[in-house]
């Protein structure tokens, strides 16, 4: 299985470690010889003195000339990422990704070249970073009505609001340790104003609930405004302040927003502290699961990627999202959340 590795940045060279570390356990296991035969970055002088600089270009046509099986996108973001994987799919190619903006954003139009020309698209580490989430919605559940996901959906933000439910520091100061410890982007507008979140929520919701929202019209509240003085009076009241996704099934539509939510100190979510996730889904047969780990950061990242790489070696393949419905969004607020 030769691959094509496109983007080197924390996932990416996460991705390329594990594979290097697993690949006799890959022969063992799957019978493959599992090999990265280029990896595409933008500036090739940062990788120069790296052990396995010859594996890289910055020429994607170049690159889409060799000989792969499939091409695993870790850039981000959706351009140059959509063209590369379009193109790709094109070609036949199976594709995995991690990128979420990517998948909430064209993943119909990706899902449709995959589906026409036969192959995979995966991109279980698009949420929830190492929890294995997007996988148990689409087949272990399938046979399931899911009616409710929510969750802690967004690591550096939580990482944020620990700081200020737990030691009492102002937003900024605490976004600033966020940026130092490398949770935060030096732009971290994506996260702090819930848009990584609600492109997740709307992943989950396609694949849980079978409903196609535009994750645009979601509403979105993120956690800028939150003073210390607010979360010090939560505090007070024995509760925490935590940024949630949720999606709830109405009977006249559908419930999703991602917003800060007060939450009593003890309850299932108050524990999750730190970068960690934790999402609980509800389905009519199931009742409630409780998924809960590393959100990002390399490792836990690269391992979802590798995860959707393993379902390839055992030549699994599953379709999805063939009979969405268009949502009603509604802004009734869930009565009886188990938080
Ligand atoms: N910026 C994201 C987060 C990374 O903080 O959760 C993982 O998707």
């Amino acid at each position: 299985m030769k691959i094509l590795l496109l983007g080197y940045g924390v996932v990416g060279s996460g991705v390329y470690e594990l594979i290097q570390q697993n690949k006799l356990r890959f022969k063992e296991e799957y019978e493959h010889d599992v090999e990265i035969v280029g990896i595409l970055v933008s500036k090739l002088e940062k990788y120069n003195q790296l052990p396995h600089s010859h594996l890289f270009s910055n020429d994607f046509d170049r690159l889409s000339q060799y000989a792969y099986d499939v091409a695993i996108e870790t850039i981000g973001g959706i351009e140059p990422a959509f063209t590369y994987v379009s193109q790709i799919l094109s070609k036949g190619k199976p594709v995995i990704t991690s990128n979420k903006d990517l998948i909430a954003e064209k993943g119909g139009v990706l899902h449709a070249i995959a589906a026409e020309k036969g192959v995979q698209l995966s991109y279980e580490a698009s949420v929830g970073g190492g929890i294995p989430v997007l996988k148990p919605l689409r087949e272990c559940l399938g046979g399931d009505q899911i009616n409710e996901i929510m969750g802690i959906i967004n690591g550096t933000t939580n990482f944020i609001l620990t700081k200020m439910n737990q030691e009492g520091l102002s937003y900024e100061i605490a976004l600033k340790q966020a940026q130092e410890q490398g949770f935060a982007e030096a732009d971290p507008t994506s996260d702090v104003e819930g848009f990584d979140a609600v492109r997740k929520i709307s992943i989950l919701t396609k694949l849980g609930m079978k409903v196609d929202l535009d994750w645009k019209t979601i509403p979105v509240q993120g956690i800028t405004h939150i003073l210390a003085s607010d979360v010090h009076y939560f505090n007070a009241t024995d509760n925490v302040v935590k940024l949630m996704g949720i999606s709830k099934v109405y009977p006249e539509g559908i419930y999703t927003v991602v917003r800060p939510i007060i939450l009593e100190k003890h309850s299932k979510f108050a524990s999750i502290n730190n970068e960690f996730n934790a999402i609980s889904v509800t389905g009519d047969a199931v009742g409630e699961l409780f998924f809960s780990g590393k959100g990002a950061g390399k490792n836990p990242t690269a391992t979802a990627v590798i995860g959707d790489l393993v379902d390839l070696l055992q030549n699994k393949k599953y379709k999805v999202n063939r009979h969405l419905s268009k949502g009603k969004l509604i802004t009734l607020y869930p009565d009886k959340a188990n938080w």
